[in-house]
């Protein structure tokens, strides 16, 4: 069916069901022929108005704070898995006795919180110091990363009561990244890895890509389920893969302004307030019906050339150089593709991390607390 961008509220998220389920059956498909577990990264992706329909296809969820974690329990359902840089002291308890695996991203945090597992299944989270992510802001193995134990801090020792490892390296990556990172993984973590229970390759695999080779990732999935009987569990959590290409940001025309012969269009939108990592990454949104003039210079000559203005005074909230068919007018409508992973939930509460609480230090010398904020504000906005 085809979907009717002017139905909607203006600006609206707007996901294609259909598109999510193709994508979910193929993820489905990977973890039946491979014997892997596959969950759902929430930081990824988070609307749980969708759910009913992922909770069909997937094992669980992965969580990053204990909002997430709630989410996870309260609206799916299934297994909860948990990792977070740091647990917040305040928050460990209740995420421990929601989720079935635990990681921890550090020794120092393992020892912190090894007697307050609840039951929890303890993770630790490595980092094999090979990545092929090409930009430092996506990277977890910068020299200095503060993502994961290192090899050298580990020694061939592995704590008591952590039966899992964990690695997260990929980002958008085909499963030929994948084996050669499980390469570096075995060279550093040998005597470790034939230790453990439970290993998880983290998210990053575009596995839902039109290019990435699942019968590759498949294989590579059930060697090393060979190679290691001790693994009962392999577990993949992706995030985009989940919702790759199965959703819009539908905005519209307010006005057009032009200076020094460029023309923008300003849109009921904004890239700073809706769309903050079409400014932070180096990556350009793709409008429907549109050409990319900035990436593709050979567009600058093709139709109507417009600058896309966002709603916010920030003089950097635009993106430039995109070519259009026809004019555009006030009130036509700009579909932004693919913005259901990583941008809708940047745009509600990324990780799901609680916002700071407002306070006024009085000049009596008295402290207000004026709000406090948790899960139902997270849960409330996605
Ligand atoms: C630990 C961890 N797991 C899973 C994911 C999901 O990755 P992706 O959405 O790229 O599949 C991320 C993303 O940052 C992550 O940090």
């Amino acid at each position: 069916m085809a979907v009717d961008f002017e139905a909607t509220p203006s600006p609206c998220f707007l996901l294609d069901e259909s598109l999510l389920r193709r994508n979910l059956e193929l993820l489905a498909q990977v973890q039946r022929d491979s014997g892997a577990t596959v969950i759902c990264a929430l930081k990824g992706f988070a609307m749980y108005s969708t759910f009913p329909l992922v909770r069909r296809y997937l094992t669980g969820v992965t969580a990053s704070s204990l909002s997430e974690a709630l989410l996870g329990e309260q609206e799916f359902g299934g297994e909860v898995h948990a990792y977070v840089p740091a647990y917040m002291p305040k928050e460990f308890d209740a995420i421990a006795r929601i989720a079935s695996h635990l990681t921890f991203n550090s020794l120092s945090e393992y020892e912190r919180y090894c007697g307050r597992l609840a039951g929890a299944s303890a993770g630790l989270r490595i980092n094999p110091e090979y990545a092929e992510v090409e930009t430092d802001l996506y990277n977890p193995c910068i020299p200095g990363s503060r993502l994961g134990v290192t090899a050298a801090q580990l020694g061939d020792r592995l704590p008591a009561d952590i039966s899992g490892l964990h690695f997260h390296t990929l980002c958008e990556k085909g499963s030929d990244t994948l084996e050669r990172t499980l390469e570096h993984v075995e060279a550093n973590f040998a005597a470790q890895l034939r230790q453990v229970r439970w290993l998880n390759m983290g998210g990053g695999h575009a596995i839902t890509r039109q290019d990435y080779d699942v019968e590759h990732l498949v294989a590579l999935i059930r060697n090393i389920r060979a190679r290691y009987p001790n693994l009962q569990e392999v577990i993949l959590e992706p995030g985009s893969a989940v919702a790759w290409e199965t959703g819009y940001l539908i905005s519209t025309v307010l006005d057009v302004v032009h200076n020094g012969g460029q023309r923008t269009a300003m849109l009921d939108t904004s890239f700073a307030a809706h769309m903050p990592d079409t400014l932070e990454m180096p990556y350009r949104p793709r409008i429907r019906g549109a050409n990319d003039a900035a990436a593709q210079p050979e567009f600058h000559a093709d139709g109507h050339r417009y600058n896309l203005g966002g709603l916010t005074c920030l003089a950097g909230d635009f993106l430039p150089s995109y070519t259009f068919p026809q004019p555009l007018q006030t009130g036509d409508r700009i579909v932004f593709e693919d913005m259901m992973h990583y941008t809708m939930v940047k745009t509600t509460t990324f990780n799901g991390v609680t916002l700071p609480a407002i306070a006024i230090a009085r000049e009596d010398g008295s402290m207000d607390i004026i709000k406090t904020f948790g899960y139902e504000d997270y849960k409330r906005r996605i």
